[in-house]
């Protein structure tokens, strides 16, 4: 039986190992002998495939394995920190786990890697239970690869961010699935916004909640120029519109309910979507996954009322329009969408471009054209943003059509940034 004072001595991580003590003699009865599946040979075969890593990647997992499984205190910390990680999802110190680089030297970030795909089989079981098609366990797998792809821009070596490890929690639960190049789970709405269509052509107009302090731009950053405000009354909506360009309206207008219904609020189940990383996001293939997303859950959640796909990123930041990027992939998604404002600290998602917390222009890399573009838009004093965006699902026929900007203009509405 190793104690977590010999761990710590032996790998001679000091005060730094602390952050392993809790459910440390839990983890020292429950310890699976010889090994934990996900040390064997053939166990990390199979979770690293799964996971999408490719063959360089494996093959150091694989040197690192035989390494861990020669030395009881590594077994017996690979099996704790799988624990810690997939059965004590109420442990929050994830991001301080200890750098092993006395131990595996530049290697040492495919450790937490190996640990990280042991998620494979308790996803798979839980597919299982759920009757998901394997095709798409697989796919939900990936994010495993798409992490230790931020970690090779940011640490240039085989690993996995810290900060992104409590995120594979979702996959085990049975609540996140990657449906072709997006993932999505239900969850309640939490948009500042109201949508609205019209009962018989279909419009579709988001208002601002009440009480949501907007720059002179119409966009959330911490400056208020004015606040808005929405009233139901003698049978109306009365609000300020947002344009499907990202950005609220400072003018009021009315919807009168008996035309018009409320069909997206704070609050409803939807469809929150997350972009892995890996690039790729041609229009058709956001559209693909949006689809295929909503008839898988359709069917897997039947109780679900679902009627829109949302998401709150950099990537519906609507200053992309302002950036030259060396695809239009982007702003072409965008353009289908019906974008909204979200609140905005100066820094959101950076951290996906750049990763470094805290974002530094002076050491900021500039290694890719998106890292390049982004930079030269800070450095000349622009405020970066963060964007919102809701697809009603009914609308995903209209995929294609810019559908939410042409009803916008069509109607009349003052749709100039
Ligand atoms: C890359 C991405 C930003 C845009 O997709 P896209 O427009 O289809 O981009 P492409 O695949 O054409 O790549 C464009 C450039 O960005 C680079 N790039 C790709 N992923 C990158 C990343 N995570 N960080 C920095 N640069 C990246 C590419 O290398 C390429 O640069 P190059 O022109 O120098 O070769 C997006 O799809 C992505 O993968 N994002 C990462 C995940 C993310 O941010 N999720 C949201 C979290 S809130």
């Amino acid at each position: 039986m190793v104690q977590l004072e010999q761990m710590i001595s032996h790998l001679n991580i000091g005060a730094a190992g602390e952050v392993l003590r809790p459910h440390w003699e839990a983890s020292l009865s429950s310890r699976p002998m010889p090994l934990p599946a996900f040390l064997t040979e053939k166990g990390l075969a199979h979770n690293a495939e799964l996971c999408g890593l490719d063959a360089d990647a494996i093959s150091v997992l694989e040197t690192i394995r035989q390494q861990i499984v020669q030395d009881e205190h590594l077994i017996q910390l690979a099996w704790h920190c799988h624990n810690l990680l997939y059965t004590y999802t109420d442990y929050e110190e994830l991001q301080q786990w200890p750098c092993l680089s006395e131990r595996f030297g530049d290697s040492h970030g495919a450790f937490y890697l190996i640990v990280a795909t042991s998620m494979v089989p308790l996803v798979e079981e839980k597919h299982r239970e759920l009757g998901v098609d394997p095709q798409i366990t697989q796919a939900t797998c990936k994010q495993v690869s798409a992490f230790a792809q931020n970690y090779k821009r940011m640490a240039d070596s085989i690993g996995i961010p810290l900060r992104q490890l409590f995120w594979l929690r979702h996959y085990p639960a049975g609540r996140l699935f990657r449906i072709g190049r997006m993932e999505y789970m239900i969850k309640s709405f939490a948009g500042k916004i109201q949508v609205y269509r019209h009962k018989e052509t279909a419009q579709t107009v988001a208002l601002c909640d009440a009480g949501v302090d907007f720059n002179e731009h119409g966009f959330i950053d911490g400056q208020k120029a004015w606040c808005s405000s929405l009233q139901m009354e003698s049978g109306k909506v009365i609000g300020q519109p947002i344009s499907p360009k990202g950005f609220a309206e400072r003018r009021s207008t009315e919807l009168d309910l008996s035309q018009w219904k409320c069909v997206l609020q704070p609050g409803d189940s939807v469809l929150d979507m997350h972009i892995p990383a890996g690039g790729g996001m041609q229009p058709w293939k956001c559209r693909d996954s949006m689809a295929a997303a909503a008839s898988f859950f359709t069917h897997m959640f039947p109780d679900v009322n679902l009627n829109a796909i949302v998401c709150n990123s950099w990537i519906f930041n609507s200053q992309l329009e302002e950036i030259p990027l060396s695809s239009d992939n982007l702003v072409q998604f965008q353009r289908e969408l019906y974008l909204f404002p979200v609140s905005s600290q100066g820094n959101d998602g950076l951290w996906f471009i750049f990763f470094q917390d805290p974002f530094d222009p002076a050491t900021a890399p500039q290694d890719t054209s998106l890292q390049r573009s982004v930079a030269a838009f800070l450095a000349q004093g622009n405020q970066w943003r963060s964007g919102g965006m809701f697809f009603l699902l009914d609308d995903l026929r209209h995929f294609g059509t810019q559908h939410y900007r042409s009803q916008y203009a069509a109607a009349g509405n003052d749709n100039h940034v």
